[in-house]
């Protein structure tokens, strides 16, 4: 399937967001916590394929600021499998080009997690591959508003507002610096939002796959980028 992709047209940009860990889970008579556990490896598999790809950029959301309503136990283990992630695999990330960041509200984790975030980001960042980021305590709203908290907050320190377009707006999201997605994905056969990147993927294609994430491959990123690459992209141009 890798050979069939055209590697001109490539999107600069994928999301996904990873749906299905609870009722894989479910299904094989295991823990929530053990579904999430088997989504890791999704992750390490999906990000090897990005790479091995040539894209640009891959984000994908481990965490929203929602995720805190669940029970207290699987936060807990949610955040201990990024932060697991984190220690196993920066060695990893060097080692392919990968730079790592991390996008959300990150000053309100677990100071351990956001050492761990913080020393893999500096680790990285002088990688020129595949920029891969990870959103946890991410919740778009939220985002955009701390945006515009950081405009107000500029504009009364220099007596005047920053001069603003929808560019320049971006510089002041988590994701300054990245394009916009050009693919988002999402699995699981769920067809939401969910509060990721609401004014980044404004011509966004979307793509959705009943695959629940822990069976989420390499093969299935191709799939994806395949059903992208035969879509026209209008962006509400003519055809
Ligand atoms: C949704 O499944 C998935 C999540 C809330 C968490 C995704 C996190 C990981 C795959 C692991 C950590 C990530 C990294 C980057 C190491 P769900 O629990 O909502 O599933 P359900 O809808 O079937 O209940």
């Amino acid at each position: 399937m890798l050979a069939e992709i055209d590697r001109t047209r490539l999107p600069r940009h994928v999301a996904a967001i990873m749906d299905g860990n609870g009722r894989w889970a479910a299904a094989r008579g295991l823990t929530r916590i053990e579904g999430h556990a088997a989504g890791v490896e999704s992750v390490r598999d999906t990000v090897e394929g990005a790479a091995r790809l040539g894209l640009g950029a891959l984000t994908v959301f481990a965490f929203s600021s929602e995720n805190w309503r669940r029970p207290p136990g699987e936060v807990a283990a949610l955040l201990e499998l990024v932060g697991r992630y984190l220690r196993q695999e920066t060695d990893n990330l060097v080692a392919n080009d990968i730079r790592f960041r991390a996008i959300g509200r990150l000053g309100e984790l677990p100071t351990d997690l956001q050492a761990g975030l913080g020393r893999t980001t500096e680790a990285t960042k002088a990688c020129r591959g595949l920029t891969l980021s990870v959103a946890v305590n991410y919740g778009s709203r939220a985002e955009i508003v701390d945006a515009v908290r950081r405009i107000a907050a500029r504009a009364a320190r220099e007596g005047k507002a920053p001069e603003l377009d929808e560019r320049r707006f971006g510089e002041y999201l988590t994701t300054s610096g990245l394009p916009d997605p050009d693919l988002l994905i999402r699995t699981s056969g769920e067809m939401r939002v969910s509060n990721f990147l609401l004014f980044q993927s404004a011509h966004t294609e979307f793509w959705t796959t009943l695959t629940l994430w822990p069976d989420f491959r390499q093969r299935d990123l191709y799939e994806a980028i395949l059903a992208y690459q035969r879509r026209g992209r209008r962006s509400g141009g003519p055809g």
